[in-house]
């Protein structure tokens, strides 16, 4: 192991079950570095998280958490109430038993890419909440839209968010693993944004950030829907 490589993985937990470092089967694209990339971007959400979610948000929804839940950050955890719900929905298998291990949770088990997906989401909320419209005050997507058909995404969990709820998503165009893209990813941020409108979304907030590291091709989009 190289020196650098040493010293990073003191800093960061990058041993992730299922994911391990040893075999990792993408390269560059996820080696300590790119996590690094990861952990550090996906932390861009947090100022807009701690200004813009009300006090009295009660239910959350994380999507595609990985290791890196965002909801139980500490400066998250430390500000928000509670007694808030978190749900989050994935489909890493290790994820999920990680997740539920550590943190008081609700687990969304679904592949977004699935043919079911939109059925199986709201067999789930009805089976789990016994509702099917208007229930998460929040719900974040950091780092995942090039990896799903991110239109379905959107269109699917529209009915589930609140009148006045706000979603909060966080990418950069290109930029994660290749070899995992979905060919129904966003193909730049103004694309993102025309296609939330056009469901029915009003933008609350809209930025473009520069970029944090080299890799990245594009400006990192955060954006912030309502209904
Ligand atoms: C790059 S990680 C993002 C981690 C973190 N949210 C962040 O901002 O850094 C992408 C996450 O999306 C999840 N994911 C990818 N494809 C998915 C799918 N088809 N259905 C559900 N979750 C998926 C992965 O398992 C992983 O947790």
């Amino acid at each position: 192991m190289e020196k650098d490589s040493i010293e990073i993985e003191k800093v960061y937990e990058l041993e992730w079950p299922g994911w391990s470092l040893e075999n990792n089967k993408y390269g560059e694209d996820f080696d300590a570095e790119a996590r690094v990339r990861m952990i550090e971007t996906g932390r861009k959400l947090l100022p807009y998280l701690l200004d813009y979610i009300p006090d009295s948000s009660k239910n959350y929804l994380e999507i595609g958490p990985f290791f890196t839940p965002i909801l139980f950050s500490d400066e998250i955890t430390d500000t928000l109430r509670k007694d808030r719900q978190v749900s989050f929905l994935e489909n890493d298998k290790n994820v999920i038993s990680w997740l539920t291990d550590r943190f008081d949770c609700s687990v969304l088990n679904l592949d977004i890419n699935a043919t079911t997906f939109s059925d199986e989401l709201k067999q789930e909320m009805m089976t789990q909440f016994g509702v099917h419209e208007n229930f998460y005050d929040v719900i974040t997507i950091s780092q995942i839209v090039n990896y799903i058909d991110y239109k379905l995404l959107l269109k699917n969990i529209y009915p589930f968010l609140n009148t006045g709820g706000y979603i909060f998503i966080n990418n950069v165009v290109d930029y994660g693993i290749p070899v995992l893209f979905s060919e129904k990813r966003p193909k730049s941020n103004q694309e993102i944004i025309n296609a939330a409108i056009a469901l029915g979304y009003k933008v609350k907030l809209q930025e473009e950030l520069s970029k944090t590291f080299n890799e990245e091709p594009h400006y990192r989009l955060i954006l912030i829907l309502t209904k």
